[in-house]
């Protein structure tokens, strides 16, 4: 009976103690304990009491939710922060480390909210609470042409980072992503690429400097984090190792105008045979050509209500249309590409065609940032060393047909990404692979989450004798629990060389020896992090 009774002492008190001090009060003494730290690591000219979302907070809900991109992750039994803090100045950041850590609270890091599993605002570790250190106030760009780089904060999106380098430069880029709303913090610390991959190589490999708070809440860039440090964030995910405040990257020269196209086949029209020469042509073209193959459902235009799949070729060229022709026609005459399906823009009007808009759409759409989701997916990720047989692919097709909602994107490498050694990053699939390939299946009501999530992994299962083994090879910015989980506080080390080797390959081991280094308690945890060695 004494420790009830004692417990409401320290309830009583927290209670009386706070509404004299801070407005907000909570029930809950270790969450009280954070909320009076704060202040006193924080700069006051920017109160950091205005940042705090409880949840009994009238905007908790809200703010929760805005940045949710796969409603799967939303079901009664989700887990909620105590409190998100909405950091806007660095010194919120450092507070947030500093005290979360002295309270015994968990932490998770939110930049652009995209992760596949969520593990930026939920977490699925039982009995632990936990609070949200949400970015998106921290999302200042600021470009250098001059220099040819520019220090962009990791609240920033992609879009936004698109658009400010072209409003500096008309022949400058960054080989980012497709989806304008992924946040940079993520992006970038999990080896992001996009459709410039084959002639620059990954977001990582670009990337000169970062600013970053440490387990102590210190600051540090490239030449007082080390080394090691900095080569662990480029690919290894940032949340086992600190918060990344800012990163400097490369800005990279592009000609003036690019050439898009995009041209669809259906079954009924080879896309099979278009295809099975794709995984021999594409990732041998020149690197700059980028022609990613995305597989569809759609509805037959012949046979109403008959489902058939189609194959869309979305290409990117650095160059001029008559010069793409003439490499294209000579290569992969399959392809039929034409004239009249290419385009030449400047490069931040294909980021739009790439990104889904309709031509004429201003730019502007790339400031906007992800309104709320409406379906519920899961995804995960192959490496293909070999090309799929001819005969398969048909299978695989019929396959596809019978589970009725399931996307395949086919991503090209060579070029550049086949000139990185493996340990260059953390992030080791360079030479050697022919394409990687995304698994997206989708659907509407939540009543069918387990008949989707059972069809997505009989199709994975179905795949295994065409992509990698031992280990089977994954992207981890693709998160999937599938392929290893703590559960538990610890992160155990078995289970994590698990996701570790099939993620990074041995790069795991030394993201483990800077772990140690940085931070031997296991303060940045989740439930795919890289964990530290026992204490000896
Ligand atoms: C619609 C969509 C399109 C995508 N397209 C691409 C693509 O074209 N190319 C590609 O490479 N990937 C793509 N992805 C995957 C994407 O790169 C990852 O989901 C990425 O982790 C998202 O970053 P985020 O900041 O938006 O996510 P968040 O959910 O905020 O974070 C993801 C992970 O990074 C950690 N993290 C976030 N910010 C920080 C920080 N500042 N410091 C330390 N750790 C941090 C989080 O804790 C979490 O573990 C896409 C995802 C979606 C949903
Ligand atoms: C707090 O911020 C103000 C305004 O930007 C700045 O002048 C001051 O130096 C900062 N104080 C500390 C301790 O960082
Ligand atoms: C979580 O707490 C419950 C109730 O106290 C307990 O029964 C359970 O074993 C705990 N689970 C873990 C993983 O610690
Ligand atoms: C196919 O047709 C069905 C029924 O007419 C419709 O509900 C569905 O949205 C269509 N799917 C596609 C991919 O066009
Ligand atoms: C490409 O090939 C097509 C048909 O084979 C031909 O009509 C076209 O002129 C060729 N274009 C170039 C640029 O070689
Ligand atoms: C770029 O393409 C646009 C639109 O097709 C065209 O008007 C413009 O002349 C091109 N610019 C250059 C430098 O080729
Ligand atoms: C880019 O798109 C805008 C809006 O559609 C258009 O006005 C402009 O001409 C395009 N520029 C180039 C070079 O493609
Ligand atoms: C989901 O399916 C259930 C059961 O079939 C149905 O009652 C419900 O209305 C559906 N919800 C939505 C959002 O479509
Ligand atoms: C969870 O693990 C952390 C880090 O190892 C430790 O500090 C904390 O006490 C543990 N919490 C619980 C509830 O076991
Ligand atoms: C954090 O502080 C402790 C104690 O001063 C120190 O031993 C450790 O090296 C520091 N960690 C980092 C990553 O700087």
């Amino acid at each position: 009976m004494k420790i009830p009774s004692l417990r409401l002492l320290l309830f009583t008190f927290s209670v009386l103690f706070l509404s004299l001090s801070v407005s907000c009060t909570t029930s809950n003494p270790v969450l009280d304990g954070f909320l009076q730290c704060l202040p006193k690591y924080s700069n006051s000219s920017y109160p950091i009491s205005d940042q705090i979302i409880t949840q009994e907070s009238t905007k908790f809900q809200s703010i929760f939710l805005s940045y949710i991109r796969n409603l799967r992750l939303l079901t009664s039994t989700t887990t909620k922060p105590l409190a998100i803090v909405t950091a806007n100045h660095e010194t919120h950041v450092q507070a947030t480390v500093i005290c979360a850590k002295e309270n015994g609270l968990h932490m998770r890091i939110r930049s652009g909210g995209h992760d596949y599993e969520g593990l930026s605002f939920i977490s699925y570790i039982s009995n632990v609470s936990y609070i949200v250190l949400d970015m998106f106030n921290l999302r200042s760009i600021n470009i250098n042409v001059e220099d040819e780089s520019a220090w962009v904060e990791s609240g920033a999106i992609l879009g936004e980072l698109y658009y400010n380098i072209a409003e500096k430069s008309k022949v400058h880029a960054f080989p980012g992503g497709v989806c304008p709303t992924v946040g940079l913090g993520g992006l970038f610390s999990g080896g992001g690429y996009g459709p410039m991959m084959r002639k620059f190589g990954l977001t990582v490999d670009n990337i000169e400097d970062a600013r970053l708070v440490n387990v102590n809440g210190t600051i540090v860039d490239r030449r007082s984090m080390g080394e090691d440090l900095f080569w662990a964030i480029r690919g290894g995910g940032g949340a086992s190792f600190g918060v990344i405040l800012s990163w400097k990257i490369k800005l990279l020269p592009i000609p003036p105008n690019v050439t898009v196209f995009r041209i669809t086949r259906t079954l009924e029209q080879g896309a099979i045979d278009v295809l099975y020469r794709w995984q021999y042509v594409a990732p041998k073209l020149p690197k700059d050509i980028f022609i990613r193959a995305t597989s569809q459902l759609h509805n037959s235009t012949s046979q109403v209500s008959k489902k058939t799949v189609k194959v869309v070729f979305n290409g990117l060229y650095l160059g001029q249309k008559e010069s793409l022709l003439a490499l294209v026609n000579h290569s992969f005459p399959e392809l039929g590409l034409e004239q009249k399906y290419c385009i030449e823009m400047s490069w931040i009007n294909a980021t739009l065609f790439w990104a889904g808009y309709r031509a004429g759409t201003p730019t502007t759409v790339l400031l906007d940032r992800p309104k709320a989701p409406e379906i519920l997916f899961k995804s995960r990720s192959d490496y293909v060393k070999e090309p799929i047989p001819k005969a398969a692919l048909e299978t695989i097709w019929q396959k596809i047909l019978a589970m009725e909602m399931l996307q395949m994107q086919w991503n090209p490498y060579g070029g550049r990404m086949s000139e990185i050694s493996e340990s260059e990053t953390p992030f080791p699939h360079r030479a050697g692979n022919l394409f990687k390939i995304q698994y997206y299946t989708l659907w509407a009501n939540e009543t069918d989450t387990k008949k989707y999530l059972d069809l997505s992994s009989k199709f994975r299962k179905a795949m295994t004798p065409f992509v990698s083994k031992n280990p089977r090879e994954a992207f981890q910015n693709y998160r999937d629990l599938d392929n290893g989980a703590n559960w538990n506080n610890q992160t155990d080390t078995k289970t994590a060389t698990v996701y570790g080797r099939k993620y990074f390959k041995n790069n795991f081991y030394r993201l483990v020896s800077v772990k140690t280094k940085v931070d031997p308690e296991n303060f940045f945890r989740h439930e795919q992090s890289i964990p530290p060695l026992p204490h000896k």
